[in-house]
């Protein structure tokens, strides 16, 4: 039995931050036997490379519009991981000057989702759709603009949104890995499945983060939960803009995400689902009155957005991105 901590979130997270070794051996990979690009992808010095980049561009040929226009959104996603390194490191408790376990937590999550955005970037480069000086300039707008998770410097709402964010980017890059193989692209399908795997571990780490502190401190974790869910968990994607261009699209992404099934309203609400299964929000023991409400709010969104999202009607028509090679 977990010793009840004062309400402080310093202390809490001193306190789960001492075992946070325990979760970065469970939930990351060592260096030495990780997954890198070079594996996934040719290589120029390799002899084979010319035959290898056709095979690229010849599978690619397949991707229909919508398909890319998602694949370079989840790229430029995932491109700027300096924008949610530099956020996580400002959050309460983890201390980049102590260098502590949260910190040692972060810089090694971070690594590993810096494959992320370096393989498929390679993959744009290498496929001969891609306008990449549109789609280098658009990832040099999101993390130049910065963006609001919503979550300030507080841990137990950046963990409710990480925890949430890495169940999205998973169910997106798994559904994108399963289409590419349909179109008999086994490379891309690969390299997505293997980033779709990484976002699942990097999940149940921050999942288990928030298990620890409902143990630990349950009616502010709970409340922490429903502000987050209440307001909505807004993907990084919503401030993406193109070259010379202020008005955002992430809309136009959006609605190519839902037309393709990548990502969906209803995989927002299953998600939520899935974290309150997650947390046993149902049964927790012990929260006060304006948890108590927290709970009733959180227990009955699901059902209230399902019907909003059934009504939701997405548009037929391809937006025409930059990105996109004619
Ligand atoms: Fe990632
Ligand atoms: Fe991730």
């Amino acid at each position: 039995m977990i010793q009840q901590l004062s309400a402080s979130r310093s202390e809490v997270m001193l306190h789960i931050g001492k075992n946070v070794e325990e979760i970065n051996n469970e939930y990351l990979k060592p260096v030495e036997t990780n997954w890198q690009a070079s594996e996934l992808l040719p290589l120029t010095s390799d002899k084979t490379f010319i035959a290898d980049l056709k095979t690229i561009q010849d599978q690619a040929q397949n991707l229909s519009y919508d398909f890319l226009a998602v694949l370079v959104a989840d790229t430029i996603t995932e491109e700027a991981l300096p924008t949610y390194e530099t956020w996580l490191a400002g959050v309460q408790g983890i201390n980049q000057y102590e260098n502590n376990g949260w910190m040692k937590w972060l810089r090694s999550w971070s690594a590993e989702e810096n494959r992320h955005g370096d393989a498929l970037n390679r993959y744009l480069y290498l496929c001969g759709r891609i306008d990449m000086r549109q789609f280098e300039a658009s990832t040099q707008y999101l993390i130049a603009d910065g963006f609001d998770n919503g979550a300030a410097n507080d841990p137990y709402k950046n963990f409710v949104y990480t925890s949430f964010q890495e169940l999205a980017t998973n169910i997106s890059h798994r559904r994108v890995a399963s289409m590419a193989k349909q179109e008999g692209n086994n490379i891309l399908s690969k390299l997505c499945g293997l980033v779709a795997a990484d976002e699942a571990r990097h999940a149940k780490a921050y999942k288990t983060f928030v298990s620890k502190i409902f143990e630990i401190d349950t009616n502010e974790m709970m409340m922490a939960f429903e502000v987050m869910m209440r307001k909505k968990i807004l993907m990084p994607s919503q401030c993406l803009r193109q070259l010379g261009e202020e008005v955002g699209i992430f809309s136009n992404f959006s609605d190519a995400a839902q037309r393709l099934g990548v990502y969906t309203a209803h995989d927002y609400i299953d998600i939520m689902r899935s974290l309150i299964d997650e947390w046993k929000i149902e049964g927790l023991s012990g929260l006060k009155e304006n948890g108590e409400k927290a709970r009733d709010f959180v227990m009955a969104l699901p059902d209230r957005m399902a019907k909003i999202a059934d009504r939701i009607k997405i548009p037929d028509t391809e937006y025409k991105f930059n990105w996109i090679l004619a």
